[in-house]
């Protein structure tokens, strides 16, 4: 008989099998960690993780920035940032602990011997932590400085592991200490760069050690929509085109550009969101059924889902961009995109984006999908809706109002996490009057459990060596395939993005897109 060395227990009950798993020693250095992502999502989340007592007793955070500061200045930032974004209760214990194996290091990533003082300090922090020389290496930075980073990290030796066989092998696994890299989204600027810079990745670790971040996967909400479909039977039957009119992906965000102008500007919603995020939760939608829910079979549909995808139409028709104006959020009256501090007055970048795509599989021949993604929209909203195909008959005679809602399945990514099902009802003292209302899951009723943020998964997910939750450079190809016609298209007609005015819901364009359909953007 033979024993496996890893995995679930089968034997165990239900609700032991939840056990957390939690990672070998290895320690994490963060470039950029001065920076928005590293002050708002990284370190609140490695708080949260210290706090679920997920993270090894042997554990270093290296920070790595521009800045000149010290460790007690990084550990007086952190603890500003857990207490303002961490999601679970502050405890002295457990924050005590963590600035413990905090360390900084200042430095330019151009500049080689910062690389010499980072190996050190992290060198250091192997010996007195016990990381047992295993490393992560986020790079929250801007995309630009990736390749020479990569060369520095592979020139300094920060990236040999002793053993290279070892690189992305699971902590658990025998042999020497692994390294991995993790890489923020949007991986590239077009096909061509995503490729050159795996290229450049590649220079420095294997590719199983390359960790892209997409942190929308790492939402329970939006694993919930792989669960949803195949673990029910309800909704397989309902799932395709005889009974789905249209899909519509939406993710609207109130903010503005905020702080992060030096990142945003050039880049635009349809790289930052829509290429990565929007298509992620496409491919989830649409793809069939894995054969099994291994890392492997899942991204073989989802690669291949995203194989099909093209623009339905020709560009100018299946496209629509914009660019917020001054206006009104709430009570509060807001700055257009181009008053924003860092954004050059004539900056074409665009703060909307939307796309209709056609998903060429036997599944969704002839259903549309729209996607939209914009900054400083009526309200913060991610949601998914598969809006059904109206009767073809109509509804029976005899119905006081003919009814004209559509049915409508919807995931509700956030916030007010859960699923609507949208139904006509009939209307109480009425005889047959029909109304549209919703029956409602919300994951907040219906567990005890929290929702943990994106980034507690994923970071814990790297330290572990679980790759499911990370795209392949497949999947990043085929979402650069697509955005790259509507892209050059962009660039090359010389026209600025269309403006809409802050607080409402995208330009005239958009509303455009879906009315030469006969259809309309939902207000979610
Ligand atoms: C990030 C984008 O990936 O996602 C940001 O870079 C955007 O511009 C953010 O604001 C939205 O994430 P969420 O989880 O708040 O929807």
């Amino acid at each position: 008989m033979t024993t496996a060395l890893t995995g679930v227990n089968p034997l165990l009950d239900p609700a032991d099998r939840r056990v957390p798993v939690i990672p070998g020693p290895c320690g994490l250095v963060v470039f950029g960690v001065t920076g928005d992502l590293a002050r708002r999502k990284l370190l609140p989340a490695l708080y949260d993780l210290s706090n679920r007592g997920l993270l090894p007793a042997g554990f270093a955070i290296t920070g790595f920035a521009r800045r000149e500061q010290t460790t007690e200045d990084f550990i007086r930032q952190t603890h500003s940032a857990v207490a303002s974004a961490a999601r679970t209760p502050f405890r002295q214990r457990v924050w005590e602990q963590l600035a413990g194996q905090m360390r900084y290091v200042a430095g330019d990533v151009a500049d080689p011997a910062a690389y010499g003082r980072l190996k050190e300090a992290v060198e250091q922090a192997d010996t007195t932590q016990g990381t047992g020389g295993n490393r992560a290496f986020y790079l929250s930075l801007p995309p630009a400085s990736f390749p020479l980073v990569c060369h520095h990290l592979a020139a300094s030796g920060l990236a040999t592991p002793s053993d290279p066989a070892a690189a992305a092998a699971p902590v658990t696994a025998p042999g020497g200490p692994w390294r991995r890299v993790i890489v923020e989204k949007p991986f590239g600027r077009d096909l061509a760069s995503a490729k050159a810079l795996d290229a450049t990745l590649a220079q420095a670790f294997p590719p199983e050690a390359v960790f892209r971040i997409d942190h929308y996967l790492g939402k329970e909400t939006v694993r919930n929509i792989v669960v949803c479909r195949f673990a029910n039977q309800i909704f397989e039957p309902l799932w395709n085109s005889t009974y789905i009119d249209h899909v519509q992906i939406t993710q609207a965000e109130d903010l503005g550009v905020g702080a992060r102008a030096g990142y945003y500007n050039g880049i635009g919603a349809t790289r930052d969101v829509l290429q990565n995020h929007l298509l992620q939760l496409l491919a989830l939608v649409a793809m069939e059924r894995p054969a099994s829910f291994t890392a492997a079979d899942l991204r073989l549909e989802k690669e291949r889902v995203l194989a099909a995808v093209e623009l339905d139409g020709p560009v100018e028709q299946a496209t629509a961009r914009g660019q917020y104006t001054a206006g009104w959020q709430g009570n509060l009256k807001v700055r257009g995109y181009l008053e924003e501090d860092g954004i050059p007055a004539d900056s074409a970048t665009d703060t909307f984006g939307a796309l209709k795509l056609a998903v060429k599989t036997p599944r969704w021949e002839g259903t549309p999908f729209y996607l939209r993604t914009g900054k400083r929209l009526g309200r913060r909203v991610t949601e998914i809706a598969l809006v059904a195909r109206r009767p073809a008959t109509g509804c029976p005679p005899g119905l006081d109002t003919p009814y004209q809602g559509a049915n409508a399945i919807v995931f509700r990514i956030q916030p007010d996490e859960g699923m609507t099902l949208r139904i006509g009802a009939k209307v109480p003292e009425t005889t047959m009057e029909v109304r549209d209302v919703t029956m409602d899951f919300a994951f907040g009723h219906a567990f005890t459990e929290a929702l943990p943020d994106a980034y507690e998964r994923l970071l814990l997910d790297v330290l572990l060596g679980n790759d499911p939750l990370f795209p392949q450079a497949n999947e990043v190809y085929q979402a650069w395939r697509v955005i790259d016609q509507v892209e050059s298209y962009w660039a090359a007609s010389g026209q600025p993005p269309e403006p809409y005015p802050a607080g409402t819901w995208g330009p005239a364009g958009a509303t455009a897109l879906m009315a030469r359909d006969k259809r309309v953007w939902r207000r979610p």
